[in-house]
């Protein structure tokens, strides 16, 4: 993972970089450091820990200069620690290095430089790149930079100043994202856009195999070659208040109750005006290819492969098409079976996640069309894919992935329609009524988030727990995967996700006295064999909260111990609403364990190695 931030320009540097590791400290918050050009050369701090360190580090030893580099780190080589903090530099401190990403042949590349009589100072796989730098240059830093990259496999954004050249900046891209910010007498450099945009909103996104020349009034392009390229620049129009807390205490909080909008900008521009069908004329995919639909793979990680399967029952109902579901790690290594007739759908928030990345270049180099169903446009899996729908939940900072999910499930039901219109299994009329009940679901999750009194005091509750279990049925199983996931990561919580069915295989067992069951009851066809498996739980002691239809409480009253009722839709489209209950718990339940809710322990947002 990790955040990298470059600065050339006149303003103070440090204050700047700095900024934009704040912005970046959603991919990685194991140490941060910075690497300056000041009157007495080329000085570096960093610490281990939160930027809260390296801030009151730099308030002891400030850095005044006018260029510089800066790191934010999710640890993959080293553990967390002051010498493997980023930037790293040669034996002689002449050139500085920040880089996200993995040199996979660093332990060669290392061996080799430490038998030239070269000492490391850290675990890292970057140090190397900071040695290579050294070891090649010739008073070019653009050929050095050039020469060592020959050298280096792997995934690798990077940042490098070398004190021999101080009005230079050079940044490299190869598999990793990296974004060059172009200001007036200024320039810098990003592993992302919000990371930039507070001084700029004109953007060059490099692809892999680019790089970047910055000096205060120029920035050149060119490949690792050293081919020059010429591109137009893109000037971004988001607004920088929408990557801020907005008045809520955190950023997870604040995306939960961005949902309702998400849902609308998602669906934007999508529903013909009669409401009657679906646009999809942007994909390249065409009506024809849509017939010849075999099979469909749905790939993806975590929350995501989560929205996967729910978007595997919608495709499978309203398409009728068979569709296989997996996880993004496992995918490339079972031999999938995969032709031209197959559709590839891979869901990504940051669509720089390197496990799905992969997966998408193996189905299609097996001749698969490959759809991204994406929160970030320009990211490396919208631009290899074949195929982009975009989902509009607006940058997602928490690490715990809301609106992203839930923005994921409105594009398969657009999608699953669309696919449903053009293979003719569903008419028109059901087509509609479907759309109908999408568009009431803005409204319906506002009143979801007025439970939030409930759902808090009923997450104090199980804040008591060390263990805890969810279950349902259908798309409800789907969800309470989810729902897991979630309270796992934030609350630290141990709990199980099982299909209410499967209990009694094996898990039950588990059960007893006081041991709290979480069961999503949504699905009418199948709440009878539920209510059942709610009252096997309750005959082995087990305590259970069900979210269900106000129409059930009465009923479900005498066999549970808690009810919460949320707004009716069509049993298809219930995870969206669903889900928001479950979002709010594990927050809430976060929020009463003191945990840090927006930086859990051991994550980040974006996981770009494999
Ligand atoms: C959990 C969460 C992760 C991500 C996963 C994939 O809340 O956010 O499980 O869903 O790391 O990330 P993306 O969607 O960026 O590919």
């Amino acid at each position: 993972m990790c955040g990298i931030v470059g600065y050339i320009g006149n303003q103070d540097t440090q204050e700047i970089l700095v900024d934009g590791l704040r912005k970046l400290e959603y991919r990685g918050y194991d140490s941060a450091g910075i690497s300056v050009f000041t009157g007495e050369g080329l000085q570096v701090v960093k610490a281990q820990g939160r930027m809260a360190n390296l801030e009151s580090k730099l308030e002891q030893h400030p850095l005044v200069g006018t260029a510089g580099i800066g790191h934010t780190r999710w640890a993959t080589h080293g553990k967390p620690s002051d010498a493997n903090s980023h930037p790293h530099t040669d034996a002689q401190h002449k050139f500085s290095v920040v880089h996200n990403g993995i040199i996979e042949n660093y332990l060669e590349l290392k061996d080799e430089l430490i038998r030239s009589g070269i000492n490391f100072v850290s675990e890292t796989d970057t140090e190397v790149i900071a040695h290579l730098v050294a070891r090649e240059y010739e008073g070019d830093i653009v050929k050095a930079v050039q020469k060592a990259v020959t050298y280096m496999r792997g995934a690798f954004a990077l940042g490098v100043l070398t004190e021999h050249e101080p009005d230079k900046l050079v940044a490299v891209r190869q598999a990793s994202p990296l974004v060059i910010g172009v200001g007036e007498g200024e320039n810098f450099i990003g592993s992302d856009i919000p990371a930039i945009l507070k001084y700029t909103r004109n953007v060059y996104i490099l692809n892999d195999g680019e790089m970047a020349v910055l000096t205060r009034d120029a920035v050149e392009l060119m490949t690792i070659e050293g081919n020059f390229i010429a591109r137009e620049v893109t000037r971004i129009d988001w607004d920088a208040v929408t990557a801020e807390k907005g008045g809520y205490d955190h950023f997870m909080l604040k995306e939960i109750h961005e949902q309702p909008k998400a849902y609308r900008d998602t669906m934007l521009g999508r529903i013909n005006d009669d409401g009657k069908g679906v646009h999809f004329s942007d994909l390249k995919l065409t009506p024809e290819q849509i017939r010849n639909i075999r099979n469909v793979q749905i790939i993806a990680c975590g929350t995501a492969y989560h929205a996967g399967l729910v978007g595997r029952n919608i495709i499978e109902k309203l398409a009728k098409i068979p569709v296989e579901t997996d996880v993004a790690s496992e995918y490339r290594y079972r031999s999938p079976i995969v032709d031209k007739n197959t559709l590839v759908i891979v869901v990504s928030q940051s669509g720089e996640t390197a496990d799905t990345l992969a997966a998408l270049r193996e189905a299609q180099a097996n001749g698969a069309h490959v759809i991204a169903v994406t929160n970030v446009v320009g990211s490396s899996i919208a631009r290899d894919a074949n195929d982009v729908i975009a989902t509009l939940a607006g940058p997602e900072i928490a690490v715990a992935s809301t609106k992203a999910y839930t923005s994921q499930l409105i594009a398969f039901y657009l999608f699953g329609l669309y696919l449903a219109e053009v293979r003719g299994t569903q008419t028109t009329e059901e087509i509609a009524t479907t759309l109908a009940a999408m568009e009431a679901l803005p409204e319906q999750v506002e009143t979801v988030l007025a439970m939030a009194p409930e759902i808090k005091q009923y997450a104090e509750h199980i804040a008591q727990h060390k263990h805890l279990f969810f279950i349902g049925r259908g798309v409800d199983y789907a969800v309470v995967q989810e729902g897991s996931l979630k309270l796992k990561e934030i609350s630290y919580i141990h709990s199980e996700a099982y299909a209410a069915g499967e209990l009694k295989h094996g898990t039950l067992a588990l059960i007893e006295d006081g041991i709290p069951v979480i069961a999503l009851a949504t699905q009418e066809d199948v709440l009878e064999k539920t209510v059942s498996n709610i009252k096997e739980v309750k005959a082995r002691g087990g305590e259970v909260m069900v979210v269900s239809y106000d129409e059930h409480r009465e009923d479900l009253l005498k066999s549970v111990d808690y009810v919460m009722t949320i707004p009716k839709t069509l049993p298809l489209l219930s995870p969206a609403l669903s889900v928001v209950t479950l979002q709010l718990l594990a927050y809430y339940a976060s929020l009463a364990l003191e945990h840090d809710v927006d930086k859990p322990r051991n994550l980040a947002k974006s996981v770009t190695v494999e």
